[in-house]
């Protein structure tokens, strides 16, 4: 970490990866805090990509009023491969130096913390805010977007499981999270499903599922609902063999990027807010490469490099909790053991 602490007057705030709901919350903390200290703010758009071509534009109170109740990003987003080559790297870095950004503000997941990592080798002070519906940075039991995002998936789960009664079906339902397995057992949990599968621990073990729904058909359950991960994927094949070899009709849903979307949550809001707040609060403090987190009941700082070493595993009590609750694959299965790891 660099320990170089130096007075700064101008800083730029960037979002990087995948959007999230609360995103502009952190964008309005960022630019108003920087504001009310005295310092000068730029917005750079499209992420690295905007950094690399001198998309930014110097922002006032006024540019992000009417932004904290929007989802998605104002200042847009990308996934920029050209971040991780030396040429583009320098490239970024020319521009902060020609506007004077002294300060970097990036908001997204571990992905944007190894360009920041890259440019505060270059002289500039950086700090990351977790911005992804995943919840998969090591470091912090919140990211900004995840408590919109399962919101949102729930309220679409529940009214798949209607129309699964209705029709006395069994629905898989996909939900996003990449390699991550947070977000499927919320749902699963919150949608009081039969079967959650997520990638940290599903063994494939597909006849149990089948058993399981063959069983409990038989005690007279209407419905069957599956949370399965995108991290374990194919829902669709997966229910073809389902209704094959039970017999129940079975429909795939995969719920997508609407989970991406919409008006962020109370908490979003004010986690986000606050997060962007201690953001420039670090930056003023001379502090770089951080990475700005919520661990036990409190919102603290962390070293970019242990923070990017962290591994983080599924809350094995969660997952028993979900386990108890569910009559399924979770409850009955050899899914493998998880790891002693929290959130
Ligand atoms: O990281 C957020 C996320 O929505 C993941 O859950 C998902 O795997 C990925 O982004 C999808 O990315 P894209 O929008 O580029 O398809």
């Amino acid at each position: 970490m660099s320990s170089a602490t130096k007075e700064i007057k101008t800083i730029g705030v960037l979002t990087s990866g995948g959007d999230a709901p609360g995103m502009n919350a952190a964008i309005r903390a960022v630019v108003r805090r920087a504001l009310g200290k005295g310092l000068k703010v730029y917005g750079i758009y499209r992420g690295y990509d905007g950094l690399m071509e001198e998309d930014l534009k110097e922002l006032s109170a006024q540019d992000v009023s009417d932004t904290i109740q929007k989802g998605g990003t104002v200042l847009y987003t990308a996934r920029c491969a050209e971040m991780r080559t030396p040429e583009g790297q320098k490239r970024a870095a020319e521009t902060c130096r020609k506007y004077g950004i002294e300060g970097l503000v990036v908001i997204g997941g571990d992905g944007s913390y190894r360009g920041a990592q890259v440019l505060a080798h270059q002289g500039i002070n950086v700090v990351g805010i977790p911005g992804t519906i995943d919840l998969d940075i090591s470091c912090t039991e919140y990211t900004i977007g995840f408590d919109t995002s399962v919101n949102t998936a729930m309220e679409a789960i529940d009214k798949v499981r209607d129309t699964s009664t209705s029709h006395e079906r069994c629905s898989i339902i996909e939900v996003m999270g990449r390699n991550a397995g947070y977000l499927a057992l919320w749902c699963g949990i919150a949608n009081g499903a039969e079967d959650i599968l997520l990638p940290e621990n599903y063994d494939y073990d597909e006849q149990r599922i089948i058993d399981n729904i063959i069983d409990s058909r038989r005690r007279g359950k209407k419905h069957h609902i599956i949370i399965n991960a995108e991290g374990v994927g194919h829902s669709a094949s997966m229910a073809r063999r389902i209704e094959a070899a039970t017999g129940m009709e079975t429909r795939a849903t995969i719920l997508g990027h609407m989970q991406r979307g919409g008006s962020p949550t109370a908490k979003d809001r004010v986690y986000a807010s606050i997060m962007g707040c201690m953001a420039v609060d670090l930056l003023i403090a001379g502090k770089s490469e951080r990475v700005v987190g919520y661990k036990n009941g409190k919102f603290q700082d962390f070293d970019i490099d242990e923070a990017l070493a962290m591994v983080k595993g599924i809350d094995p009590y969660q997952y028993e909790i979900a386990t108890a609750m569910s009559g399924g694959y979770s409850k009955t299965s050899g899914a493998k053991a998880l790891n002693d790891e929290t959130l």
